[in-house]
């Protein structure tokens, strides 16, 4: 029997070195290691033998087993790392170094306005932030003071799955985030998607993009909110903007505004992107509510803080005169190539 066993331990090895792919590893395991396999029916020919010998043989047995099995897993671990090998071998290479032949692609205009706004938010000491689109219920609305059954949810309808969590529909979803992650003092701006039930027209979408961005530290107030309004939005326009505050209702914020601004595609005049009254909601904001400073982890007895929701898709348009926000999510490169940083 001991003849036996090192004739097969053997005749393994030699058989694992000609596998050259994983199933080839499976074959040899169940052809071994199998219910029917050479090393299971040592295993079961051990009744027939003597109990002293039993237990010397069984050792061994036990031995070319784990043997085995370990040989096999090394095996399928060189292949797969081998086939990796020949995969990244294969994948086509390119000289990203060469000059392009006259087909440079361009961006497309949302990024360039985010952009700009980030260089000109980071110039005044503001961090850029990224945060998730799939969002909580707790995050979106909870932590910005809108509980369950809250009215304010009714505008804001949005695409649920089935676990419970949301597309977010508006940036403000990550203000606890941001609070409970650098405290205060703080100053972040953190642009993204927002998806909300819409039915669309030329000024409404399922799908745009806010800037969102808040300032907390102690002794904050609205000028300080207008002052940062005034300085970002003359920048992006290259040129003095009027605007005018409204009040407005949004939870996490007391007071709450609508910034508006003339509207630039008509000058005022009164057009379809501004339900013809010659101005346009760009710029909710207000000074944050306490309790969403309490729930992000911060005293409202000692800091205060602005906030703001920057129609981002809005700015969009206006900068660039477009009519039909529509187009931006179009995919028409005839559209969308045309544009270029200022
Ligand atoms: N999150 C609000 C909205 O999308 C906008 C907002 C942001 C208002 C910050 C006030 C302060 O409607």
């Amino acid at each position: 029997m001991k003849e036996k066993i090192d004739s097969l331990r053997e005749s393994f090895e030699q058989e694992l070195s000609r596998t050259m792919s994983s199933d080839a590893v499976e074959q040899l395991r169940v052809a071994y290691l199998g219910k029917k396999g050479s090393v299971t029916g040592l295993l079961k020919s051990l009744k027939d033998v003597g109990a002293q010998e039993k237990k010397e043989l069984g050792q061994h047995i036990n031995q070319l087993k784990k043997q085995v099995e370990e040989r096999l897993a090394q095996r399928v671990e060189s292949i797969r790392a081998a086939e990796e090998q020949r995969e990244i071998a294969a994948v086509e290479r390119y000289d990203v170094t060469l000059p392009s032949k006259g087909l440079t692609g361009s961006y497309h205009p949302i990024t360039l306005v985010q952009r700009q706004l980030e260089e000109i938010f980071s110039s005044m000491g503001f961090i850029v932030e990224d945060f998730k689109e799939i969002v909580t219920d707790y995050e979106c609305f909870e932590a910005v003071n809108i509980p369950k059954d809250h009215p304010a949810r009714d505008m804001q309808d949005t695409y649920y799955l089935e676990n419970g969590q949301l597309l977010k529909t508006h940036t403000s979803a990550a203000q606890n985030f941001i609070l409970q992650k650098y405290g205060a003092p703080v100053r972040a701006i953190f642009p993204g998607r927002c998806f909300r039930n819409e039915a669309t027209d030329a000024s409404h979408e399922t799908t745009f993009f806010q800037m969102e961005g808040i300032m907390v530290d102690k002794n904050i107030s609205i000028s300080n909110l207008i002052y940062f309004m005034k300085t970002m939005l003359s920048q992006v326009f290259e040129r003095e903007v009027k605007v005018r505050l409204r009040p407005g209702f949004f939870p996490f914020v007391e007071p709450g505004f609508e910034l508006d601004i003339n509207c630039l595609i008509c000058g005022g005049e009164g057009c379809s992107t501004c339900h013809h009254s010659g101005w346009v909601e760009l710029c909710p904001c207000g000074m944050i509510h306490p309790n969403v400073l309490k729930m992000g982890g911060v005293d409202p007895e000692e800091y205060t803080g602005f906030a703001f929701g920057l129609g981002l898709t809005r700015l969009v348009m206006m900068k660039y005169g477009v009519k039909d926000i529509r187009d931006l999510n179009s995919g028409n490169l005839k559209a969308l190539s045309q544009f270029q940083q200022a």
